[in-house]
């Protein structure tokens, strides 16, 4: 299984803004980690493992409610500020750097979780099947997976507001390229984790406003240049950065006023399931 473009990319420029922008990034994120915990429901003593972990947000919430998780994830750095993270707080996480589309843990897994982890594998069946492969009978699947560009409007107003600065629109990836949006077709999510002998699967919406990080007009531009759909597309066409962020400025001045926050729609699908 071929996950070398996402290793090289999140080992390189993405993974250090993630690093860079881990507190931001968990509190823009948090309220998906919580539905994901509500869903779970972890008990003191259950082994879990968070894929995708990242800087490890979701896995702390785990492991503060007393589980035995371990994070994995194919980014060493943001793997290594996981591990501070968890020092920290003196909680006893562990965290690999592992592909998890064939990293099997030590001890079959009572839990598996994820926050936006699970959208990147080359092979998703293939990937889940091992997943599935590391767990107990039973074991629950609970992660939070994008629906589809359109409806997140967080990513598309940045696009929308910077297209005239664009060379042009950028493509839409082929259907079933890893991705943000690769599962945002409820029926791909169904069928992926169906073939790789998930039951009792359930894809439950998420819809609601989510707050974007920054003290200041500026400082929300510049988040929206950083992350997500825009920011590639900047980097794939070598877009002069000014331009674009006097119009991400004048935009969320519209939408926040100078001080107010910028919350934005978000849309995601919270996906369960029983290995
Ligand atoms: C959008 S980030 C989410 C990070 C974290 N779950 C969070 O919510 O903050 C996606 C994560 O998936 C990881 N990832 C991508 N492909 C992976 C793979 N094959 N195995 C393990 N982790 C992977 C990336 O390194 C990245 O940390």
């Amino acid at each position: 299984m071929d996950n070398s473009a996402q290793n090289d990319y999140w080992n390189g420029p993405a993974g250090q803004k993630w690093v860079r922008d881990a507190e931001r990034l968990d509190a823009m994120l948090r309220p998906f980690a919580i539905a994901v915990v509500d869903a779970v429901r972890p008990e003191a003593g259950e082994t879990a493992i968070d894929i995708g972990c990242g800087a490890g947000a979701l896995s702390l919430m785990l492991a503060r409610a007393g589980a035995q998780v371990t994070g994995v994830d194919i980014s060493a750095p943001l793997v290594q500020l996981a591990r501070q993270r968890a020092d920290a707080e003196g909680l006893g996480a562990q965290f690999q750097v592992a592909d998890a589309s064939l990293w099997r843990p030590a001890e079959l897994a009572q839990i598996a979780v994820s926050r936006f982890g699970v959208m990147f594998f080359a092979q998703p069946a293939k990937a889940f099947h091992n997943i599935r492969a590391g767990m107990a009978p039973g074991g629950r699947l609970v992660f939070a997976c994008w629906q589809p560009l359109a409806v997140n409007e967080w990513a598309l107003l940045p696009i929308a507001t910077a297209m005239p600065f664009l060379k042009e629109a950028p493509a839409p990836p082929p259907p079933g390229a890893p991705g943000p949006f690769a599962f945002g077709d409820n029926a791909v999510v169904e069928s992926v984790l169906s073939e790789s002998g998930w039951s009792g699967v359930r894809v439950s919406p998420w819809e609601g406003l989510m707050e974007l990080p920054g003290a200041s007009a500026e400082e929300t531009a510049d988040f929206m240049m950083e992350i997500g759909p825009l920011a590639r597309a900047m980097a794939d066409q070598g877009i002069d950065a000014a331009p674009v962020k006097a119009a991400l400025v004048a935009r969320v001045r519209e939408l926040a006023g100078e001080t107010g926050s910028t919350r934005l729609k978000a849309a995601a699908w919270i996906v369960e399931a029983r290995a």
